[in-house]
């Protein structure tokens, strides 16, 4: 037994330890959240560095300008992926970096820097995972229409080709998208990312062309891929269950559900909208405009499907006066705690639900293996004088996680791997730096990493289901 793996209960490394020998362990991030750099090297706006500049966008004003550096550290933060016992690096590349107007012909300094950072990873033993779309959408690309328009999914998947054609003789797992539920709904619908639009018909029409680009993009790449090459999309999933048995909180679960998780699943996996979230969309004016040919791309298949989950709830149909119907008239959906503990970001922490959520994507997804592509927590760290941080709230968040997936790959889901969300502190969207979900620290005074004590328990962790 090493230093930190007693930070697990007793049942929990009894369940992790059921993990197989070569179970993938990685450890996560995405371009803006840790680049900064954000005008080198021929990059322009994307629609983040455009909403960070809006007035009350960002806590504290914070803007992913130099972020954590990255792209001037690369070699020293993929040093520490296999120091954090991680055999697989996944990271996004930022597309205004790649295409700087959105369109046209490669811009060769933005691709060395992937390049080299692919070159880095295999020479230290660890696979690179590449994301396509991590919410850096080129600005011009948004003042054409952005994801409401049908165009932008085809210049996804142009952009994605002129990625694919430079690595794809060194990069084998490919995701298109990252979260389209937030590009879609927290972009264009509650406006509390980027663009910051506050539209529901055009959030309901990025959905589709969303799904779209990935589909353009996985068929394209699909045809120039060596063999062994693996094509997938990144989902955020919550569980939503209802306060109680009524029908309203039953209807409001189902309605959560249905916008959060099928209208994307089911058009990927069985090749049409679920028929009661295209009526509740029509019933509020908004359609998800499919032409011809489109489901078809949509649902080819996938070689794994990856799941973000963070956190579950619970909804009801009332609100506090036991109202069914909000002041514009439409349902209720309220959120009812469970009551149990909660991260810095307000969110509950319940790992049985993330068992229940993989064994329900693996059952309706047969055939399908699931990866875990993020999942992590964050909490007020406070560092010692040395930077160390013994983050035993992040510790004990990864611990029954993990116990978690490995509960669902007995009950049958066929999950292959683990991310951790994240490799570094960094820029956490509408939140900025206040909240760090590393497992590394960054000091962004110095730029100093120094690793966690989640760190080192995930290494241990890993280092003991392996047998090494
Ligand atoms: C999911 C997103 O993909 C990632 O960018 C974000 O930082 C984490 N959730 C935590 O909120």
């Amino acid at each position: 037994m090493t230093e930190t793996t007693d930070a697990a209960t007793r049942e929990q490394q009894a369940l992790i330890d059921t993990l197989p020998a070569d179970f993938r362990w990685g450890v996560a991030t995405a371009s803006y959240q840790i680049e900064g750099a954000v005008a080198e090297d021929g990059r322009t706006p994307s629609i983040w560095d455009t909403f960070c500049r809006l007035p009350g966008t960002i806590d504290n004003n914070d803007t992913g300008d130099v972020a954590c550096d990255h792209y001037h550290r690369m070699p020293e933060d993929i040093a520490l992926v296999p120091q954090l016992g991680a055999d697989t690096y996944r990271f996004s590349v930022a597309w205004p970096r790649i295409q700087p107007r959105g369109r046209g012909a490669i811009n060769e300094a933005g691709i060395g820097f992937y390049d080299r950072l692919v070159d880095e990873a295999l020479a230290r033993d660890v696979a690179p995972w590449l994301t396509l779309y991590h919410w850096d959408l080129p600005q011009e690309l948004e003042d054409a229409g952005g994801w409401p328009a049908r165009d932008t999914a085809y210049r996804f998947a142009d952009y994605a080709m002129l990625v694919f054609d430079r690595l794809k003789d060194r990069v084998r797992h490919w995701t298109t998208l990252n979260e389209p539920w937030c590009s879609a709904m927290h972009g264009y619908v509650n406006g509390v990312m980027a663009p910051g639009r506050r539209d529901f018909p055009a959030g309901i029409r990025a959905i589709h062309h969303l799904l779209l680009g990935h589909g353009l993009a996985t068929q394209r790449m699909r045809e120039a891929a060596p063999a062994d090459t693996q094509f997938g999309i990144t989902l955020n999933m919550s569980t939503a269950d209802p306060a109680t048995d009524s029908e309203l909180d039953r209807e409001a679960a189902r309605n959560a559900d249905g916008m959060g998780i099928r209208v994307y699943l089911d058009p990927l996996v069985r090749g049409r909208y679920p028929e009661d979230v295209v009526a509740d969309l029509a019933a509020r004016g908004a359609e998800l405009p499919v032409e011809d040919g489109d489901p078809e791309l949509i649902s080819a298949p996938l070689d794994f499907l990856g799941v973000n989950y963070y956190f579950g709830v619970q909804l009801s149909g009332t609100d506090e006066h036991g109202r069914a119907t909000d002041e514009n008239g439409l349902p209720v959906q309220r959120d009812v705690p469970f009551g149990e503990p909660t991260t810095s970001m307000g969110w509950e922490i319940l790992p049985g639900k993330l068992t229940e959520l993989l064994t329900r994507v693996g059952r309706d997804c047969p055939g399908v293996p699931i990866y875990v592509t993020e999942n992590g927590s964050a909490f007020e760290d406070e560092p010692d004088d040395a930077g160390y941080v013994a983050d035993d709230g992040r510790t004990a968040y990864l611990a029954a996680h993990l116990a978690a997936v490995a509960a669902a790959r007995q009950q049958g889901a066929d999950i292959r791997g683990y991310f951790a969300w994240s490799l570094l502190d960094n820029f956490e969207w509408a939140y900025g730096y206040a909240k760090r979900f590393g497992l590394v620290r960054v000091d962004y005074e110095t730029q100093r990493r120094t690793i966690k004590q989640s760190g080192h328990f995930f290494r241990d962790t890993v280092r003991r289901v392996r047998g090494s």
